[in-house]
């Protein structure tokens, strides 16, 4: 059986329900308040508990041979903070996996993952990292860059649907391999059981990188029109979002990340989705 913790959130949503949909046997780890009755629905086995509640978690992981965990307190607030769920949360979730005799443990992470980073997110995703491979339990550490799904939406989605500029912190110039959230669904999915993924770190890109410039160019193909847009410089907020994402965009202007996805591709059997698609889909579900 597989337990998913973060299965109420985006990533792991999509993880459960494409596991759900291959009749796999899912267990999820659930907060009380959290909504996860549509994934009960669906045919998976709720049993609650917290990674701040380190007692919680036996129970949740008797009988688990595979452990994938998505979550975060990113978006949570109050309580949910960093240090408490994605550092010391993680890493009594990977003692008691251990202690349960787990076989294989996919951790979601980033790859500015780094145990000596001033940014607590990615320091807390290195340490759970380094927890997690000396642990004994059979790793599989999936290296994400950013979301598609997440930034998208954010810098371009929201200003469009409220009919101002976009506005872009630096010069957008800088170009990453921003991926499809589904399809780092897929490589965890796929990761379960997979001997290419037995002890591995396997970092996830897009099939391009692109620039801020290149996404706007290719949201202006899908629309047939211009879209207007502000540059502001780094240090400057963008107008209606919490600071860390001017201050993280900000820092996506001093560094490229090309990923080269051909081998993992293939390995695994997953076709990326190209930009152009995904804004698609996205205009499509703004629609609905
Ligand atoms: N955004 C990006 O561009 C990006 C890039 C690379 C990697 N990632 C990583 O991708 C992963 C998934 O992100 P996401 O967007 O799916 O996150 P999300 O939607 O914010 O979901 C977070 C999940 O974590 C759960 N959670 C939070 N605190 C918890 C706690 N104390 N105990 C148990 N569960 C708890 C939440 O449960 P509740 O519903 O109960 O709150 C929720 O299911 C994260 O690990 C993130 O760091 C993101």
């Amino acid at each position: 059986m597989i337990l998913i913790i973060g299965a109420t959130g985006q990533l792991g949503g999509q993880i459960a329900r494409q596991m759900l949909q291959d009749r796999q046997d899912v267990r999820i780890l659930v907060r009380p308040n959290s909504p996860y009755q549509p994934l009960v629905e669906a045919g998976a086995q709720p049993v609650l508990g917290d990674l701040k509640d380190p007692l919680s978690l036996a129970p949740a992981l008797a009988g688990i041979d595979t452990v994938i965990t998505t979550a975060t307190a990113g978006q949570r607030g109050g309580d949910d903070t960093i240090e408490r769920v994605d550092l010391a949360g993680n890493q009594s979730l990977i003692d008691a996996a251990a202690q349960a005799g787990v076989r294989q443990f996919i951790f979601v992470s980033t790859i500015a993952s780094d145990p000596n980073s001033p940014v607590p997110i990615f320091r807390a995703k290195g340490a759970a990292e380094a927890r997690l491979r000396e642990s004994g339990i059979g790793y599989t550490i999936l290296q994400a860059n950013g979301f598609m799904d997440v930034w998208i939406p954010l810098i371009v989605g929201l200003p469009l649907q409220q009919q101002r500029p976009v506005v872009v912190i630096g010069e957008g110039r800088r170009k990453h391999t921003f991926v499809a959230m589904q399809d780092v669904a897929s490589f965890a999915v796929k990761a379960v059981g997979h001997s290419a993924a037995h002890n591995q770190t396997i970092v996830i890109g897009g099939p391009q990188a692109v620039s801020w410039q290149d996404i706007l160019a290719a949201f202006e193909t899908v629309v047939e029109g211009p879209i207007p847009v502000e540059t502001r410089t780094p240090g400057e907020q963008l107008p209606g979002l919490p600071p860390v994402v001017s201050e993280n965009m900000a820092y996506l202007d001093t560094f490229d990340s090309p990923i080269d996805m051909g081998a993992a591709t293939q390995t695994f059997g997953i076709k990326l989705t190209p930009l152009e698609a995904w804004i698609r889909s996205y205009l499509v579900s703004m629609d609905a």
